[in-house]
Formats: C-alpha cells, sequence, structure tokens
C-alpha cells in the first residue's frame, strides 16, 4: 500500500478540501460512527436539524460517542438533547462546539478541557460534506451544487456506497489527465482531450465515439478541490450528470460513493423515467468499475513513465499537491500548473461542448 510521502505529495498525510463523509439519507435519530484522516469521528443531526461533527472520543475516559448501539441512553432516544450529545458511558453531555456542558453527579463547572473538535460539515446534495483541513483553517472554496439537483426534471439518483479501496487517492485522481485509457478500459476512444487548470478547480473535456452505444459521448468534467468530481455527459439523446465523491479512510486507502443524474422529457419524472433514470446510473457505475477493477489489481504508479503526450499526468499531480502543503504555500507549490489549459489531441469542439459548461 503507497501513502502520501511516496508520492511525494507535501507536507500532510491528508488533503485540504470538502470531503464526502456520509449520504444523508443513512444519517437517522442516532449518531453515526465514522473513521477519515486516520482519525475517529460522530456525526449527528441535532434536533434543531443542525448537523454536528464531533471527535469521537470522550474527554472523560475516551469512550466512543458513536460507538454505542446498546447502551440504555441510546435505546431510550435520550443520547441527542437540543444539539447535544450524550456520552453512551457515563453521560457526559457535549454541546455543537465538542465543549463539555453537564456532567450527571457532578454540580460542578465542567473542564474546560473536556472539549472535543468540531467541525465545519454541510448537506450538499444529499452528501454529508465535511471540512478537512490540517492546519484547521475556514475554507477558502466552497463545494458544488448543482441546480440540477432541484429540478423537477432532472432524476436524483441514490448515492452507490462501493465501499474502501486500498489505493491511495492519487491513482484516482490520475484518471482525470489520462486519454488513453478510455479506449482500452471504456471503449470509447477520445477524439478530442484537453485539461485546465484554476485555483482549486481541475476540469477535463473529452469526447469520441464509444462502441457500446453506436454514438458519440461527449463529457465535461471537474473536480472541485482533491475528493469530489462532478461530469456532465452527453450520449445520444441522454443528458446525466455523474457523482464520483472520494475521501481518504488512512493514509492509502479511500471510500468511495457514486450517484447519477437524468435529465427526462416530463415535467415531473413517471415511475418510467425513473425506471431509466436508475439504469442509466448502473451503466454509468458499470463504466467507473472498470477502473476500480485495473485500480485495485495494480501496483502504485510512484512515477508514471509517461510519454511525451502524456504530459498532463505531471500538471494532474501538480495540481493535487496543493492541498497537502500549508495554505501559504500551496500557490507556490502548483504555480507552473494554475492557468494552465491543455489539450492533447485534438482541440474541444467548443460550440459541441458548451451545452453541456451550461
Ligand atoms: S467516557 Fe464518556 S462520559 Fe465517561
Ligand atoms: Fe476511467
Amino acid at each position: 500500500m503507497a501513502r502520501t510521502k511516496d508520492y511525494n505529495l507535501g507536507d500532510f498525510d491528508f488533503p485540504r478540501g470538502w470531503f464526502m463523509i456520509a449520504d444523508a439519507a443513512e444519517l437517522g435519530e442516532r449518531p453515526l460512527p465514522l473513521r477519515f484522516f486516520g482519525k475517529d469521528f460522530a456525526l449527528f443531526r441535532g434536533q434543531s436539524g443542525r448537523l454536528v461533527l464531533l471527535d469521537a472520543h470522550c474527554s472523560h475516559m475516551g469512550a466512543h460517542l458513536a460507538g454505542s448501539a446498546d447502551a440504555s441512553i441510546v435505546v431510550h432516544g435520550e443520547q441527542i438533547e437540543g444539539d447535544s450529545i450524550r456520552c453512551p458511558y457515563h453521560g457526559w453531555r457535549y454541546n455543537h462546539e465538542g465543549q463539555a456542558d453537564d456532567i450527571p453527579g457532578f454540580d460542578g463547572p465542567c473542564p474546560k478541557a473536556a472539549k472535543l473538535a468540531s467541525y465545519r460539515v454541510r448537506d450538499v446534495m444529499g452528501a454529508i460534506m465535511m471540512w478537512h483541513d490540517p492546519e484547521g483553517g475556514e475554507p477558502d472554496f466552497d463545494p458544488p451544487a448543482l441546480a440540477e439537483w432541484d429540478l423537477p426534471n432532472w432524476v436524483n439518483g441514490d448515492y452507490d456506497h462501493l465501499g474502501r479501496l486500498e489505493i491511495h487517492p492519487q491513482e484516482i485522481l490520475d484518471n482525470m489527465a489520462d486519454s488513453n485509457h478510455l479506449g482500452p478500459t471504456h471503449g470509447s476512444p477520445c477524439e478530442y482531450f484537453e485539461n485546465e487548470f484554476k485555483g482549486h478547480l481541475y476540469y477535463q473535456r473529452q469526447g469520441g465515439f464509444r462502441r457500446e452505444y453506436d454514438a458519440y459521448l461527449m463529457t465535461y468534467t471537474w473536480y472541485t478541490g482533491p475528493g469530489l468530481l462532478l461530469s456532465r455527459q452527453a450520449i445520444g439523446d441522454i443528458r446525466s450528470i455523474e457523482f464520483i465523491f472520494h475521501t481518504p479512510v488512512e493514509d492509502g486507502v479511500v471510500q468511495v460513493w457514486h450517484n447519477n443524474l437524468l435529465m427526462v422529457a416530463n415535467p415531473v419524472p413517471t415511475a418510467e423515467d425513473r425506471g431509466r433514470a436508475k439504469a442509466i446510473q448502473n451503466e454509468v457505475l458499470a463504466a467507473f468499475r472498470q477502473d476500480f477493477a485495473i485500480w485495485t489489481s495494480k501496483v502504485p504508479a510512484l512515477r508514471i513513465m509517461s510519454v511525451p503526450t502524456e504530459r498532463n499526468f505531471k500538471l494532474g499531480r501538480n495540481w493535487y499537491r496543493q492541498f497537502y502543503n500549508p495554505r501559504d504555500r500551496a500557490g507556490d507549490v502548483h504555480r507552473s500548473t494554475d492557468g494552465r489549459h491543455v489539450p492533447i489531441h485534438k482541440l474541444p469542439p467548443y460550440e459541441m461542448s458548451l451545452e453541456l459548461e451550461g
């Protein structure tokens, strides 16, 4: 298993950015135990609806706040009070900022040190996302939000939970620059292809004939930070948007989710439209899984032996490095990449791809 240091990405083992940590549909009344970035967290929804994410282990004796399904206060629905949570072991209560504010059997003030880190979380397009920053800073960009998620003529999929992959996310990011795998792996060799780098955004535009569909496929894909990929796709009369969200669990292990939105002709989707959306989501997922089999059986590409038509790999890796370095050096780290617009193969047919860029 290769780690961040093996890829020479920067000072931090885990990158800065917005990351999916849960499917909003799986968060019920009980707190969810989560593990990402080599740490344990407890996620819950307070009674006001506020999302709260705290470090998991209680300051008192280290119990996991979301680690019990059968403690009495959990079973009786007494663990969440307002926007606070009680530890299932001795009932210490932590507010949404992670400060202990009530200790059963003790009237005095709670120790100031009884404080757990709390993290910024947002519910975006059915995904619960956290801001992760090794330096503890405020977000310097927003997570992506598609207007189509709320439009009635787009069918939203449910998230596919693809579990954990024992690969470093660098190997997933490399896909953005990888024009030459589109034929052998996916059966749609590109006729045009380009990447563009702008601050925390990394774009790919490409298109070519897709064998399985007997039709021309065009995609417009972008990362918002290091873990959130969206891709607008057009093939024949199908217009869809694919989501690939991935979050480091440990250094060298990543958790992956997938989703797909489909535009339908009816102003309000019918049951048939929903069935078609699900079928297309499964087809898009099958194409993504073609990458999975490659990734999970390959050895890490710590260095890529790239030929001249593959220079974008290096640029993409350089873009990715900004998130693994302190913010005051991030600009220098990817300066040679920022603002670059790099076609390989033919230039994109802009008049055709404008529709996708919306
Ligand atoms: S370990 Fe949490 S209250 Fe004792
Ligand atoms: Fe791929």
